[in-house]
């Protein structure tokens, strides 16, 4: 396919990238572009910010790699500590292997093999996790109560047979799900980021939080996407709801390959104990700590963080301005520092429903805005983020576009 990610091939074709600095890219035929993609939110603080540069370049003077511990191991446990209210902390390279490796500790504490996700959600490329991501809605049963569909081929009948799938926003499912007090975890991102943004409905988080504790099922949060874009404690501290585990990755590395999960001590004991093994070459190796150390205490500081939620809320307030004035079967959902233009009436409160939007309108949005230097991925899976390096008018540039292709599409 050309591409080094399958996500990354699209059509018409992938636009391939020289350069990028702060909030823009330059493609190889020398256009520019304003990034609202910013590494599918990955990069919160910016292209190359110049505090993450001199970080990584200090670094480079004292080595990339230990395979022994470094002091910036613990510097940067401590600072997701105190974010996430998690004591116990290890680091992975992606946030695929945060998922794979949290879904292993919640097997060990609970000595249970079936996981149970969310239709629609994705948590990385690992096999148990590769299930109903997407699925083809004729093949994946009713909507109250999905079948499990492989994403992939490659998947063993095994591995399906552990994985359980119940809508979002459904409480009622997952108790059905839970009910035979075998399963080990319900991995879910707190609001859904694969699918636009898809918010709880109020009380939903809550009655999970209880209904996975009645069933001895851990609760694990997939913050790879929300992170530290959602507010200073991620997804976990903004909706005030605490999980026994969370995964990390993108927006804590500012722009280099990290990822983590942290846990209480009874789930990380399982570590410390050596009853569950993670492992890892590279493994908060001290080049990618330098990073994550000044992004998490220096850069996405709680007042930083909070200046670009408002901006993007400026940035949201007026796309919601030009879609009333046009009277748009479409409305906006904003979430911290992300935020989306979602084409139906009504809010989206599942795979389903995101399954009926108009995706026609979406890809028409995003052809017509890459036509004028506006970069996001196509069609309605992602959302903009508003990085710290996104000046008012870098923001508001993507409302203007989107003011200028309400008025074609009603021309
Ligand atoms: C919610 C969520 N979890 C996990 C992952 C996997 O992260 P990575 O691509 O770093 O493996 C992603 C990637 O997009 C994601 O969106």
């Amino acid at each position: 396919m050309g591409v080094p990610s399958s996500f990354q091939a699209y059509d018409p074709h992938p636009i391939v990238v020289r350069r990028a600095v702060d909030a823009w890219m330059e493609d190889v035929d020398g256009n520019r572009y304003i990034d609202y993609d910013m590494g599918f939110g990955a990069l919160f603080a910016g292209h190359v910010n110049p505090v993450v540069r001199r970080a990584i370049e200090e670094q480079l003077d004292n080595g990339t790699l230990f395979v022994t511990p470094c002091e910036s191991n613990a510097d940067v446990a401590e600072l997701l500590a105190a974010r996430y209210g998690l004591p116990m902390w290890r680091f992975t390279n992606s946030g695929t292997e945060a998922t794979m490796d949290a879904i292993r500790v919640a097997r060990g504490v609970t000595g249970r093999d079936k996981i149970v996700k969310v239709e629609g959600g994705y948590h990385g490329h690992h096999d148990e996790v590769m299930i109903s991501m997407k699925p083809p809605t004729d093949k994946a049963g009713p909507a109250h109560a999905p079948v499990a569909v492989p994403s992939t081929a490659g998947i063993t009948g095994a591995v399906l047979g552990d994985t359980i799938v119940v809508p979002y926003n459904d409480a009622d499912a997952l108790e059905r799900a839970l009910v035979g007090n075998d399963v080990a975890a319900f991995i879910v991102e707190p609001v859904m980021e694969n699918i636009g943004i898809c918010l709880p409905r109020p009380g939903y988080l809550e009655a999970v939080r209880r209904i996975t504790r009645e069933h001895g099922t851990l609760l694990i949060f997939d913050e790879v996407k929300t992170g530290i874009t959602a507010g200073w404690s991620g997804a976990t501290g903004a909706l005030g709801i605490q999980p026994d585990l969370v995964c990390l990755a993108k927006s804590i590395g500012g722009g280099l390959p990290v990822g983590a999960f942290g846990g209480t001590a009874e789930c990380m004991d399982q570590i410390t104990t050596g009853r569950v093994l993670h492992l890892g070459t590279y493994n908060g190796n001290p080049l990618v700590m330098a990073a994550a150390k000044v992004v998490l205490a220096e850069v996405c500081t709680p007042s930083v963080t909070q200046e670009t939620i408002a901006r993007n809320g400026r940035l949201v307030e007026a796309c919601d301005v030009v879609i009333q004035d046009a009277g748009l079967p479409a409305h906006t959902v904003q979430f911290g520092a992300k935020g989306c233009v979602t084409w139906a009436a009504e809010p989206i409160r599942n795979y389903r429903d995101y399954k009926a939007t108009d995706f026609d309108l979406a890809f028409a949005q995003w052809i017509h805005g890459i036509n004028r230097g506006i970069l996001l991925p196509p069609g309605l899976d992602e959302q903009w983020l508003i990085s710290v390096a996104h000046s008012d008018d870098d923001a508001m540039k993507y409302a203007s576009v989107f003011a200028e292709f309400v008025d074609e599409l009603l021309g």
